[in-house]
């Protein structure tokens, strides 16, 4: 590669840092806007939001709840309060799992489903 911009810089009197402008620019006229969209994102969340790489991942919620827990501390009195709680599945494990008996407990829930369709993530 060194070299190739060696012969480049000669051949065409380029200064490095334009050629290189220009090898960049040629590639992203002719690439598709949703690569170059995820090229940027990409570079977005490893510049600007780094600090998402250190947030830690889980495979299942039971393992997220879990840590929440752990964290927070099972006997810390807290005030919970649950954005749709459904059925109350998470709801009644929070329950348990915080054990502090001035606790506050509050679950909402429309009961009107997501306003759109949702899955599994990617
Ligand atoms: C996946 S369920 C929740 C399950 C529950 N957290 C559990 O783990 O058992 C999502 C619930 O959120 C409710 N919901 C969605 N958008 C809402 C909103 N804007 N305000 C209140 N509840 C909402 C839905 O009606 C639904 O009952």
């Amino acid at each position: 590669m060194g070299r190739l911009l060696e012969i480049y810089d000669r051949t065409f009197g380029y200064h490095r840092q334009d050629y290189i402008k220009h090898v960049l620019k040629l590639c992203a006229t002719r690439l598709d806007p949703s690569i170059l969209r995820r090229i940027l994102a990409f570079a977005v969340l490893n510049n600007e939001f780094a600090v998402l790489k250190e947030i830690p991942k889980f495979g299942h919620r039971d393992e997220l709840y879990y840590s929440l827990v752990n964290r927070i501390g099972s006997n810390t009195r807290i005030k919970f309060v649950e954005f749709g709680v459904y059925t109350g599945v998470s709801m009644r494990y929070f329950l348990s799992a915080f054990t502090n008996i001035d606790s506050q407990f509050y679950g909402l829930d429309s009961f009107q489903g997501f306003p759109e369709a949702w899955g599994v993530g990617p």
